[in-house]
């Protein structure tokens, strides 16, 4: 039974586990290395209780209760020393993460669950670095996390069925809805989001359609709340192109960042944050290309359909099942409808026809996958 949570790392979702852990209910320490972090941390989970005071969504006694629950430290082994759960949210980077698994593993009491909220590192490698892999797993919030409701937990070699029940009930306590993936390139969410994002570079870089064109084929026939362009620019296109990359490394060629993307990432044009990505924010107005007439509901299959395909491989690989793969993508990526759907939606026959042209054209980054038959 879970009752205390530490939370390594004060940022942008360190801070957003500690406030929905702690509004929850569970005591919360947070670490950081420095004091600076901290405060800041604590500064954004103040202003999450400030929204939620302000939208009458809490009391004053529920937010005196919630920071009452809080505290924090720099101290990494204090942290640990009585957490029923640790969730680390550190900077990206496979080094550092294994060098504070390996602390708060000789740190934590035996019975500890130990979990990573990483978007791509491997689960196994994490794992490795502590003496408990059965007591290891990933638990991936999206970001703003207390708004987001999608958890995806995802599962190493040898994380036990006790250790994915109880990050099962702490995500459930949390509020979120709880899927469950294999440790596997991308997860669910960014698997999928991927190979619809490439498929637009790649159709802009062909010229055959606009991305004014594109991201309104999206919106009004796909019902996509924004296109991909504009979804690309407001995530940040190094944290896209990052995505990309890793399952490039990871998977191979069929998902190589197109250069459109790599050009805009190294001339520093990652979006909103920049104010420029594919498209321009602030003074400078963007002069919108002629278009190139491109039919919306080719432009919604050409794009959809890949990212169906790859939800039909994760399932034949054994990665994720068809109901967690659809709420993932509705919860995590705010598809209109989940990919199984789509593909209910489309008809089996239609799909496959679809995705054997593809193969026909373009090569075996399009193969029809076992699930078709
Ligand atoms: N930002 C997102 O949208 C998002 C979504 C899902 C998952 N993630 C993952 O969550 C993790 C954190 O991302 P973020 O966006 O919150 O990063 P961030 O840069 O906002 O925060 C990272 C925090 O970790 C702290 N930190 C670094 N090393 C530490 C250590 N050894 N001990 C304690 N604290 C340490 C930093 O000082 C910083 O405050 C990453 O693994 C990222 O891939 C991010």
């Amino acid at each position: 039974m879970v009752n205390k949570i530490a939370v390594i790392g004060a940022g942008l979702m360190g801070a957003g586990i500690a406030y929905v852990s702690a509004w929850n209910g569970f005591n919360v320490t947070v670490v950081d290395i420095k004091q600076e972090f901290i405060d800041a941390g604590m500064e954004r989970i103040r202003t999450d209780v400030m929204t939620g005071i302000d939208k009458g969504k809490i009391s004053m006694t529920d937010a005196e209760g919630l920071m009452s629950r809080l505290n924090a430290t720099v101290n990494v082994e204090e942290a640990v020393k009585d957490a029923d759960l640790v969730i680390e949210a550190i900077f990206e980077n496979m080094d550092v993460k294994k060098e504070v698994f390996a602390k708060v593993d000789a740190a934590a009491p035996a019975h500890c669950i130990l979990a990573t909220n990483t978007s791509s590192l491997s689960i196994d490698e994490l794992a490795g670095s502590t003496k408990r892999p059965d007591k290891f797993i990933g638990m991936h919030y999206f970001s703003p996390v207390p708004a987001m409701k999608l958890l995806e937990l995802v599962i190493g070699d040898k994380t036990s069925e006790e250790t994915i029940a109880a990050a099962e009930s702490v995500g459930k306590t949390q509020n979120k809805k709880t899927v469950i993936a294999k440790n596997s390139p991308g997860f669910i969410v960014n698997r999928l989001l991927m190979p619809v994002m490439r498929e637009a570079l790649l159709m802009l870089e062909r010229g055959e359609a606009t991305k004014e064109e594109i991201d309104l084929a999206m919106t009004s026939v796909g019902k996509a709340p924004a296109g991909p362009f504009t979804l690309g620019d407001f995530v940040g296109l190094d944290i896209t192109f990052n995505a990309m990359s890793t399952l490039y490394r990871e998977i191979g060629d069929c998902f190589k960042p197109p250069e459109t993307l790599k050009n805009l990432v190294d001339a520093g044009n990652i979006g909103m944050k920049s104010k420029k990505g594919f498209y321009s924010y602030g003074a400078e107005e963007d002069e919108p290309e002629p278009p190139k007439g491109a039919d919306p509901q080719w432009i919604v299959e050409r794009l959809n359909i890949p990212g169906v395909r790859e939800a039909m491989i994760l399932v034949d690989d054994g990665v994720a099942n068809v109901e967690d793969i659809n709420m993932a993508m509705k919860l995590g990526a705010s598809w209109p409808m989940g990919p199984f759907e789509m593909l209910d939606q489309l008809g089996v026959d239609k799909v496959r026809d679809f995705i054997k042209k593809l193969h026909e054209d373009l090569g075996d980054c399009y193969s029809v996958p076992k699930y078709l038959g």
